[in-house]
């Protein structure tokens, strides 16, 4: 039961959204080698070009790997200014660099920032032979 102190935490998102994207990839798209992305460390992945390209990052901690869309609940903006730095400074947490909102790696719930309470959208990956690929 929520406190009445407490806002309710919104609900986690479906999983679904990104397919809805334009450009969306198809479930199964490889995504390239794990160990080209740093452990603990995040990789951007883009498919299409222009205002419509799809845009997504590959969180790396350890075998373990979580994908989320490159779009911040705050203003809808991508996550980085740079190249792949989605990670705060220790590398436990997922950080937008607009207005430093953070995340958790597991699970894309806010924690802290301009968009705490509130979630990344996921793309479901994983790690077959040592390949990233969106779950198909
Ligand atoms: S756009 Fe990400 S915290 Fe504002």
């Amino acid at each position: 039961m929520t406190s009445p102190n407490q806002p309710a935490r919104p609900p986690r998102p479906d999983g679904s959204y990104w397919r809805m994207r334009p450009r969306a990839p198809m479930p199964g798209t490889e995504l390239g080698p794990l160990s080209d992305i740093a452990d603990p460390g995040a990789k951007e992945f883009t498919f299409g070009g222009g205002k419509s390209t799809f845009s997504m990052f590959v969180v790396r901690r350890g075998d373990e790997v979580f994908g989320y869309l490159n779009i911040c609940p705050h203003y809808s903006s991508p996550l980085n200014a740079r190249a792949d730095a989605f990670m705060n400074e220790d590398r436990t947490l997922l950080r937008c660099t607009m207005h430093f909102a953070e995340f958790r790696i597991e699970d894309g719930f806010g924690v802290a920032g301009a968009a705490e309470n509130c979630w990344l959208d996921p793309v479901p990956v994983e790690v077959r032979d040592g390949v990233v690929r969106i779950v198909g």
